[in-house]
Parts: C-alpha cells; sequence; structure tokens
C-alpha cells in the first residue's frame, strides 16, 4: 500500500477536485485505489455524486472503535471512498484530540485495511497547518503540493515544504515530494509566466500542471469524471499524464526498496 497526501498551504487550490480526479483516473489504470477525506467539510464525497452523506464515515469509525472498513464505500467510478462523515461539534473535537494524542493513529488503522500490495491511497487534507495535515504527512510515502500559478501561492510554499521535512523527510518509507501546479491559463500572460517559472524552479519535483478548464467543474456538476465527460478536453489530458507520473514514480521507490 502506498499512502499520497495531497496537500496546499493556501486554500481553494484545487485539492479536493484533483484528489478525486486522481483516484478516478488511477483505479481505471487497475490499481486499487481509495480515496480518504481529512477534511471536514466533508467536501470529497460530492466528487463521486454523494450529495447526501451516508455510510459512518471516519470520525464515526474511530470514535466508535469500528474497523475501518465500516466506513468504505464502494463507488461507480471503481474507486472506494472513506468519507470525513457528518460530525457534530464535539464529535470533530473528540477526533482531532485523538489525531493529536496518537500521531500514528491514520497510518495504523489504514495498515489494519490489509489493502493490495499495489494499492494506492490519496489522502484529501483541509488547507495549511492542521491536525489532519500532520496525521496526513506522517503516514504517507508521497506528498503532493497543489499550487497555483500566482505570487501569493508561491510565497505559502517555504511553510509547507518545513512541514514535509519535519514529518517525512527523515523516514526511510518516504519516496519525496512533488509539485501539481492547477489551473494554469496560458491566456493570462502573468499566470502563464509563473507557471514556467515555478517549473523550472520545482526541478524533479515538478509532476506537472492542471490547466484551468470549465471541463472540471462541469464534469462535478453532472457526476460524471471528467474524462468520461470530455475526453477530449485539456482537464482530461493533464490528467492522464499526472497520473502517468504518479504511478511511475511510486514505481521507481518500489524499485529502490526492492
Ligand atoms: N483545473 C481546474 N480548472 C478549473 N477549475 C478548477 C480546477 N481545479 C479546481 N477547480 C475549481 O476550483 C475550486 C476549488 O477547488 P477545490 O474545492 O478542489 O479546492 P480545495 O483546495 O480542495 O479547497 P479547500 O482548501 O477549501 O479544501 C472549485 O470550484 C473547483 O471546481
Ligand atoms: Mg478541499
Amino acid at each position: 500500500m502506498k499512502i499520497i497526501a495531497i496537500v496546499s498551504a493556501k486554500g481553494g487550490v484545487g485539492k479536493t477536485t484533483f484528489s478525486a480526479n486522481l483516484s478516478m483516473a488511477m483505479s481505471r489504470t487497475g490499481v486499487p485505489t481509495l480515496a480518504v477525506d481529512l477534511d471536514p467539510q466533508d467536501a470529497l464525497r460530492l466528487h463521486f455524486g454523494l450529495s447526501m452523506p451516508c455510510g459512518d464515515g471516519l470520525v464515526e469509525a474511530v470514535l466508535t472503535g469500528m474497523d475501518l472498513r465500516h466506513a468504505l464505500l464502494q463507488t461507480e467510478f471503481g474507486c472506494d471512498l472513506m468519507p470525513y462523515g457528518q460530525v457534530e461539534e464535539e464529535d470533530r473535537e473528540a477526533f482531532e484530540h485523538l489525531l493529536r494524542e496518537q500521531p500514528l493513529l491514520l497510518r495504523q488503522r489504514l495498515e489494519m485495511l490489509n489493502l493490495p500490495e499495489d494499492a494506492v491511497v490519496i489522502l484529501d487534507t483541509p488547507p495549511g497547518p492542521s491536525v489532519y495535515l500532520t496525521q496526513a504527512l506522517t503516514a504517507a510515502n508521497m506528498a503532493l503540493i497543489v499550487v497555483l500559478s500566482d505570487a501569493a501561492s508561491y510565497a505559502t510554499l517555504p511553510s509547507m515544504v518545513g512541514l514535509i521535512q519535519r514529518y517525512c523527510l527523515n523516514r526511510n518509507d518516504f519516496n519525496d515530494y512533488a509539485y501539481l501546479v492547477n489551473q494554469v491559463d496560458h491566456s493570462r500572460q502573468l499566470n502563464s509566466d509563473v507557471a514556467y517559472v515555478m517549473r523550472t524552479q520545482f526541478g524533479k519535483r515538478a509532476l506537472g500542471l492542471v490547466h484551468q478548464d470549465q471541463a472540471i467543474p462541469e464534469a462535478l456538476a453532472c457526476n460524471q469524471f471528467v474524462c468520461d465527460y470530455d475526453k477530449h478536453s485539456r482537464g482530461a489530458a493533464d490528467l492522464a499524464l499526472i497520473c502517468e507520473q504518479v504511478l511511475s514514480r511510486l514505481a521507481l521507490s518500489y524499485r529502490t526498496a526492492a
């Protein structure tokens, strides 16, 4: 099992959208994939057509001591989903307290699922430092930093890299982190220039970019995977490339470990 944390210092950059799309794209390639929502917004499920909360969710399963299997939902997109769940304020506080007390809780509970060896778990996180981000980074074998091609996003990067250094880079089971530049719009000169500068600066850690593409939110509104909604869209093409990149980076780490 490989765990990928999707993170960003800044909010609204596209983490949840990307987490859902990457999970769907991965499961299309035959990789057993589980998308886990670690964000109290509980919004990841919306990308899988679940407009109403259903099932127990991650928080309920942890607080009641149930096997996390109870929180798993099969989706029509091939991958499994573990929603955060709709929870009362006191349950959220109790859950966050547990996460603070037990930094390895998520990793251990995911291991207890005994997923296939080649399974990939994708963790969607809330923006910025939080107990959720700490858990995700502590559990992750790879971290993907989602960033917009603007100065504000760029300015937040050192703080995220600092957290990755603290929670990931000292572990042998951590592959590496990489950057995904999202919502790139080549019709806007500054946006296009910043995306170029970022990719140059990120070097080998530049995973790729996803263009600003209306097909992405439209697919969500239609409860469809963007590659089905419009397979000729830029978003679909970008996603396929990124998925390939992620898989090859994970395969690389398997080879190094072997
Ligand atoms: N490549 C893209 N092209 C067009 N729109 C996009 C793209 N990626 C994301 N969006 C849109 O950007 C908005 C924010 O996306 P999303 O909710 O996934 O961000 P987030 O990082 O998860 O936010 P938060 O930090 O609040 O969790 C949504 O309206 C989504 O449809
Ligand atoms: Mg989100």
